[in-house]
C-alpha cells in the first residue's frame, strides 16, 4: 500500500519509483532486463533517467491505492488510470511497456512514454495532455542533461526517447527529444535560450526530412544574432540511437561538427527546385523565399541571407 500521497506532482513521482522498483523486483522482470540489454543500455543510464517497467495486468498500479480515492481520481487526471465509459472500474493505462518518465525542467515528473517490449503496436505509448504536462512546452532529457551540463555549448534535438538514452549512454549527453509530434514553436523558444548552437538530428527517413523542413520553419522567428541553427541527415535507414551504437561517439561527433548551417540548408533545397536560368525563375525564388527570411527577427542573418538571395 501506497502512502496517502494527494498532488499531481507527488502522485506521479510514486508512479515512477513504482515502475523502477518492478524492475528490480518483478518475477517478469528478466525479458525485461534482456530487452534493455539488447538495447545497449547499461545500469547507470537506466538509472540517469528513471527508466522503469508498468507489468502487464488491469490494475497494478491502482490495486496499491484503494484507500486513496482522491489519489485515484488525481491519478487518472494524470492520465495514469482510465475510467471506463458508464463509471465503472478504471484500468491502468501502461502495461507490460518499458518506462520513461518525462520531466520538466525542475526534476518533477509529469509523464511518461512507455515502449512495447519487442513487437506490437503502437510502439510508443504517452501519456496525454493533464493537468501538469503540455507536451508541446516539455523537452524529454532537458533536465538531465542541465543536471550535467549547465549551459550546454551544443543542444541537439532528436525523434526518440531512445536516441536521447543511447547518446547519453554513449557520452553525447546534450540531446533532446520533442516528444512525438515535431517541434513546437515554444520548444524552439526553450531551445534557443538553452543553447547558442542547435542542431536537428532527425530520423533518415522521410518523415525525418520533412520534420526537419518543419522545424526550420518554426525556429526562424527565435534565430536572434548569435544564435545558430543547424541540421545533420542521416544515412538512410538509420537513427541517432542506431547509429552511435554502431559508429561510437567519435564517429558521430565528428557528423554534429559537419552539420548543414540552415543558410546552406536552405539555399540547397530552394535552389534545386528552382531556374536559375530565367528571370522568371530567379523571380520565383525571390518570392517563395522572401516569406521565409521575412520571418527571421531583425539582425546580420536576416541582412545575409537576404543578399545571398539577390546573388542567386
Ligand atoms: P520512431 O518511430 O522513430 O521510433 O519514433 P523508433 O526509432 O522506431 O523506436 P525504437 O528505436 O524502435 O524504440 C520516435 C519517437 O516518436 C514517438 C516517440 O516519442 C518516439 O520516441 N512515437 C513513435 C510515438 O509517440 N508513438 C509511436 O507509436 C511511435
Ligand atoms: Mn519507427
Ligand atoms: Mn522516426
Ligand atoms: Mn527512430
Ligand atoms: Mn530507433
Amino acid at each position: 500500500q501506497a502512502p496517502k500521497l494527494t498532488t499531481h506532482y507527488e502522485l506521479m513521482d510514486w508512479a515512477a519509483r513504482f515502475f523502477q522498483l518492478q524492475l528490480r523486483k518483478h518475477p517478469s522482470k528478466q525479458p525485461v532486463l534482456d530487452y534493455i540489454r539488447s538495447r545497449g543500455l547499461d545500469g547507470d543510464t537506466v538509472k540517469r533517467f528513471g527508466i522503469g517497467f508498468a507489468p502487464d495486468g488491469w490494475d497494478n498500479l491502482q490495486s496499491q491505492h484503494k484507500h486513496n480515492p482522491a489519489g485515484l481520481n488525481v491519478l487518472t487526471e494524470c492520465g495514469m488510470l482510465i475510467a471506463k465509459e458508464g463509471g465503472g472500474r478504471s484500468y491502468d493505462r501502461f502495461r507490460d511497456r518499458l518506462m520513461f518518465p518525462i520531466r520538466d525542467r525542475r526534476g518533477r515528473v509529469v509523464a511518461f512514454g512507455g515502449r512495447v517490449l519487442g513487437d506490437g503496436t503502437p510502439k510508443y505509448l504517452n501519456s496525454p495532455e493533464t493537468p501538469i504536462f503540455h507536451k508541446g512546452r516539455e523537452l524529454y532529457g532537458l533536465y538531465e542533461l542541465k543536471q550535467q551540463q549547465r549551459h550546454p555549448s551544443r543542444i541537439l534535438v532528436v525523434e526518440g526517447y531512445m536516441d536521447v538514452v543511447a547518446l547519453a549512454q554513449h557520452g553525447i549527453p546534450y540531446a533532446v527529444a520533442s516528444l512525438g509530434t515535431s517541434t513546437t514553436s515554444d520548444q524552439m523558444q526553450l531551445l534557443v535560450r538553452t543553447s547558442k548552437e542547435v542542431i536537428c538530428c532527425y530520423d533518415g527517413d522521410n518523415a525525418g526530412r520533412e520534420a526537419a523542413w518543419r522545424a526550420m520553419e518554426t525556429a526562424l522567428p527565435h534565430l536572434r544574432d548569435g544564435v545558430q541553427l543547424k541540421f545533420m541527415f542521416l544515412p538512410d535507414g538509420e537513427d541517432p540511437d542506431s547509429l552511435v551504437r554502431k559508429q561510437g561517439q567519435q564517429a558521430f561527433e565528428a557528423l554534429v561538427d559537419k552539420a548543414t548551417p540552415l543558410s546552406d540548408y536552405l539555399f540547397e533545397r530552394m535552389l534545386s527546385s528552382a531556374d536559375l536560368s530565367s528571370q522568371e525563375g530567379k523571380a520565383n525564388l525571390a518570392n517563395t523565399m522572401s516569406p521565409l527570411l521575412n520571418q527571421l527577427p531583425d539582425g546580420l542573418l536576416k541582412e545575409s541571407l537576404f543578399s545571398r538571395l539577390e546573388r542567386a
